[in-house]
């Protein structure tokens, strides 16, 4: 039987729940150990800039891995089980998208301050080259449910408005300094 529209959605959030708490938690745990350490690029740009710190990544990284191992442990048996018969994709997947969310969101800044972006300054990048990393990360498994268009569609949108919506609550309860 096809999945419905809801039951869709519910499959790719639980999917995509590690990434958005590995980009997420290094607003709160990171800030540390700049990764490029200060240097600059030949067009006088920081490499990728203060905001990305290895505190940051590893913050991120061990957040999102969390989050997987608590899905591992929850879903499998309920009707929100996603991976059936193979619950270690739960930290396969978990692992992938979660490294996949960080690189993408390294890319993110290294493509901003080769614009001439600012550190902290908003772009559509901050929103969306974290889900294509997560993404990029995973298709080697050749995950059925993620790799069609309507899915696709789905998280781009689903992502782009969750992002804002998330940042903006973070700065009205004073963790982000910025509403972006
Ligand atoms: N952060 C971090 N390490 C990372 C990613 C994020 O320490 N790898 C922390 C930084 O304190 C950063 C904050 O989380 O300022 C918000 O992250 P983000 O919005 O991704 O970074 P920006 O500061 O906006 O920098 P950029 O313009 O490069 O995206
Ligand atoms: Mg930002």
């Amino acid at each position: 039987m096809p999945y419905s529209f809801f039951e869709q959605a519910i499959y790719l959030l639980i999917f995509i729940l590690p990434a958005y708490v590995a980009n997420s938690a290094p607003v709160l745990l990171g800030g540390k150990f700049a990764i490029d350490m200060g240097a600059y690029a030949p067009d006088k740009q920081r490499w990728l800039g203060e905001g990305k710190t290895w505190t940051g990544l590893f913050g991120g990284f061990f957040a999102g891995m969390l989050a997987s191992v608590l899905e591992a442990h929850l879903l499998p048996g309920t009707q929100f089980d996603i991976f059936g018969s193979q619950p270690q994709l739960y930290l396969a997947v978990g692992a992938l998208t979660c490294a996949g969310a960080l690189f993408g969101d390294l890319a993110g800044s290294f493509a901003k301050r080769r614009l001439g972006i600012a550190s902290g300054a908003p772009s559509i990048l901050d929103q969306l080259t974290f889900l294509f990393g997560a993404l990029l990360f995973c298709l080697p498994l050749n995950l059925s449910i993620i790799f069609k268009p309507s899915s696709l569609v789905f998280l781009v949108c689903f992502t782009y408005a969750i992002h804002k919506g998330a940042n903006y609550f973070a700065h009205i309860a004073g963790i982000k300094k910025v509403p972006w």
